[in-house]
């Protein structure tokens, strides 16, 4: 079973094989972990972007890494926080699966994820890392190719929040 690790780090620096750009979803660029995404990778990611006519929210598409350390980076636009009852758990549930699949048919043995949704689109952060760290988690007992995911959290107090989340999860499973 593939692992999970959660770091404090800027996922631009990230040498795996794919890192996963909290993107919108016209797909060409923006703030925070997409602008900083863009700006590492160089232009020719926005070229290849472009190419690609955007994605829904949960949908996920990828592309060469250009100049970052990363081969490729996979984008996907997560849900807008709305109170919670407009589906975002599922859409952001989906943001995880369905990068996963995609790094898991590239090839992908190693695969970086920000935050997703938890800056500007405002999804709380407690119940954003419980979906990830259980999407991960269920993911990587069916993975054939991806070995390892890294959570790359930008500062101590995110990093936190998901550590709890990851420990919580492996205590639920120690119970079953
Ligand atoms: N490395 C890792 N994490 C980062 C980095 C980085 N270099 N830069 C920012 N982050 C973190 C933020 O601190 C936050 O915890 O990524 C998380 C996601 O925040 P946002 O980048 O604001 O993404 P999101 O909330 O999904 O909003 C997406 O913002 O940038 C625009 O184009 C993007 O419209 C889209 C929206």
């Amino acid at each position: 079973m593939g692992n999970l690790r959660i770091i404090k780090g800027d996922i631009t620096t990230c040498q795996v094989d794919a890192i996963v750009n909290a993107a919108n979803t016209s797909l060409l660029g923006g703030g925070g972990v997409d602008g900083a995404i863009h700006r590492a990778a160089g232009p020719e990611l926005l070229e290849e972007c472009r190419t690609l006519n955007g994605a829904v929210t949960g949908e996920a598409k990828i592309t060469k890494g250009y100049r970052l350390p990363a081969h490729f980076v996979i984008h996907t636009p997560g849900p807008i926080w709305q109170g919670g009852s407009k589906g975002e758990a599922g859409l952001l549930a989906d943001c995880y699966r369905n990068s996963l699949a995609l790094a898991e048919a590239n090839g992908c043995r190693t695969v970086a994820f920000p935050s997703i949704s938890t800056g500007v689109y405002r999804f709380p952060i407690e119940q954003a890392a419980r979906i990830a760290v259980r999407e991960i988690r269920s993911f990587l007992n069916e993975a054939r190719v991806v070995e390892e995911v890294t959570m790359v959290l930008f500062n101590e107090e995110v990093k936190a929040i998901y550590d709890a989340a990851a420990a919580e999860s492996a205590a639920d499973l120690a119970e079953k």
